[in-house]
């Protein structure tokens, strides 16, 4: 299986894409606070995507109808903003920023604590963030797909928490999703080789209790089957041969303010 590999001004675009993606996520981020709700996360993420020349990427994607997942606890992935929807003190949520700019993607997620959060809630969505970046560390020209899973797995089973199936990270560019599949569980050593110039993500869903999840009825909503809370956390990359250019690092928070509207 051969993956497209891209050369120098695609990665320019590249990062162009996910910089604007992740300066999105980062000022969305800086807003989110007790009583707003989660069509005010879809309205800021149009604004501050457009403001910097992207489009969201998700908006219309196989007619997803909004600009940003917005994923509250239960919510696995794919939360659809809605007007009705508040955030409280307490609540978890994962906010999915996708953004098209000169012909590229760029696709990044975190999960933000609402107020005061539980310690268990807390200590979940740290875990989630550690096995993506557990994911990333493996990455290099020459790796595996599944040594992305492996390392994942192993991580969240070290701390008691499982990691969702068949839903994953992807090969990106061009498209918002291309092959590879990216798994977030695996055998080291399996799975298609990584090479020098693809891009992807890497996005593990991580459930306090057990992996199993349902699709709710408006075709999108994927919560836990069990009811308990989910952390998500993403970064696009590009493979290197010593590693990883990360394409959606997150600004410092200055960058953010000074850009931003008042
Ligand atoms: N940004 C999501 C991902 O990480 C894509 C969700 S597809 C949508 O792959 F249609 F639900 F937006
Ligand atoms: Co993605
Ligand atoms: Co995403």
């Amino acid at each position: 299986m051969s993956f497209e590999r891209f050369g120098p001004a695609e990665r320019e675009r590249l990062h162009r894409a996910g910089r604007a993606a992740a300066a999105t996520l980062a000022w969305v981020g800086a807003q989110l606070r007790p009583g707003i709700t989660t069509a005010d996360i879809d309205r800021w993420v149009r604004e501050d995507t457009q403001r910097r020349g992207g489009v969201p990427s998700q908006l219309g994607y196989h007619g997803f109808p909004a600009a940003v997942c917005t994923s509250v606890d239960e919510v696995v992935c794919h939360g659809i903003p809605s007007r009705t929807r508040v955030l409280r003190e307490g609540n978890i949520v994962n906010v999915d920023c996708t953004t098209l700019l000169d012909g590229f993607h760029g696709d990044t997620s975190a999960t933000f604590c609402i107020g005061v959060v539980s310690p268990h809630a807390a200590r979940l969505v740290e875990i989630a963030r550690r096995c993506r970046d557990a994911g990333i560390a493996v990455v290099r020209h020459g790796a595996r797909v599944g040594d992305i899973g492996a390392a994942i797995e192993e991580l969240a089973k070290a701390e008691g928490v499982s990691v969702v199936r068949n839903i994953g990270g992807h090969g990106i560019g061009r498209l918002m999703h291309t092959a590879p599949h990216v798994e977030h569980v695996g055998k080291r050593g399996a799975g298609p080789r990584l090479v020098e110039g693809m891009a992807l993500t890497i996005e593990p869903m991580i459930n306090a209790g057990g992996a199993d999840y349902v699709e709710l009825d408006d075709g999108w909503t994927i919560v836990t089957a069990d009811g308990s809370l989910s952390a998500q956390f993403e970064h696009t990359m590009i493979v290197t041969r010593e590693g990883v250019e990360i394409t959606t690092q997150p600004p410092d928070t200055e960058h953010v303010r000074m850009v931003a509207p008042p």
